[in-house]
């Protein structure tokens, strides 16, 4: 099957790794010319310039017969929702490209379609058009927190969060919001990568929301895992960051990017990252049975057993 990925960013290279796998060929989607992205030169994948207008998508999807467009698209302001309208708009007109995955991968957006807001005020807009459609077959993806950034940079595709993530081994710091006792879903990366590229071929039909997660856990319990692999992380260097402390940060900063990476600390309070687990299991046997999802030992092991291989 011809897969469609917009954006050529951390998760398309994952993506690109595992469909080509399962022997899938994929056209990647972007602003950039190839000779930018030469970790795409790879068999079974083309790259191809767009400026992101629906003819130019519409070309494109038409002339690759792709059948799946998945978005990997990170933008947090309003030219997400233009370029995802373009997006349904070229799979609505194409041949054959009847099935899209816009780019959501957060927490359990069903119960909490708010969190983080900065998400939602770009990405509601998409899900409203999407739902308002039968022609096209969509799934929103969940997965909770990505747990690659517990890693050693070589062993990822995902560049440092920074603050974003508690754990943050590029500035050796571990800021966690609220009382770090919320209980999160964790998946890797490559097996969000390795989901999607069962999904896309699957004969069954797609649910509202698709539900992926690894391991479940709260940001003390990750913290305690993970501290021994760095022996440079201490212990005392973990701090705790309350609501109140993100809430005025939130309210009364002026700048755009702190209220931002306050909204992304909110977001790791309370419910709203964590899966429903009978959703998790369901989804797992509809679609995920051939899958193993690796949780975060085992994620720590492998990187820890293959220091330059991206696990
Ligand atoms: N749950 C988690 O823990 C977690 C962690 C990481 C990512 N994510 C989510 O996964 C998705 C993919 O993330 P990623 O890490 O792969 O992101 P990334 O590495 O930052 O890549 C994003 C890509 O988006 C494209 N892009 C950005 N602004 C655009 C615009 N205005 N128009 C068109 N293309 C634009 C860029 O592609 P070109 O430059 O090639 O055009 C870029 O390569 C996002 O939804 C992100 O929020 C979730």
């Amino acid at each position: 099957m011809i897969v469609a990925i917009a954006g050529s960013g951390d998760m398309a290279r994952y993506a690109s790794e595992e469909l080509t796998r399962d022997g899938h060929d994929v056209v990647i989607l972007s602003r950039s010319n190839s000779s930018q992205k030469p970790h795409f030169n790879l068999p079974g994948i083309q790259q191809v310039k767009t400026d992101y207008t629906t003819p130019s998508l519409l070309q494109i999807l038409n002339d690759t017969k792709a059948r799946v467009l998945i978005s990997f698209i990170t933008d947090y302001t309003a030219s997400f929702i233009t370029v995802h309208e373009n997006l349904i708009d070229a799979c609505l007109c194409s041949v054959h490209c009847k099935r899209f995955i816009p780019s959501e991968y957060a927490g359990n957006i069903a119960e909490f379609p708010e969190s983080p807001s900065f998400y939602y005020r770009t990405r509601q807009p998409i899900r409203q058009i999407l739902r308002r459609q039968d022609q096209l077959e969509w799934t929103l993806v969940c997965c909770g927190w990505l747990m690659d950034y517990i890693l050693p940079s070589k062993n990822r595709h995902l560049k440092d969060a920074g603050p974003g993530f508690p754990i943050d081994l590029a500035n050796q710091n571990i800021i966690i919001p609220g009382t770090g006792d919320d209980v999160i879903s964790f998946l890797a990366a490559r097996d969000l990568a390795r989901a999607l590229s069962v999904l896309v071929s699957s004969p069954l039909a797609w649910g509202e929301y698709t539900y992926i997660c690894g391991e479940t856990g709260t940001f003390n319990e990750l913290v305690e895992m993970v501290l021994p692999y760095y022996p440079h992380l201490q212990c005392d260097e973990i701090t705790y960051k309350s609501v109140e402390e993100l809430e005025m940060i939130l309210q009364s900063s002026q700048h755009e990017e702190e209220k931002i990476l306050a909204e992304y600390q909110l977001s790791n309070v309370g419910p709203s990252l964590l899966l429903p687990e009978e959703k998790v299991q369901a989804d797992r046997r509809r679609y995920f049975g051939g899958v193993m999802f690796r949780g975060i030992a085992e994620l720590l092991g492998q990187a820890r057993d293959n220091p330059n291989v991206v696990v």
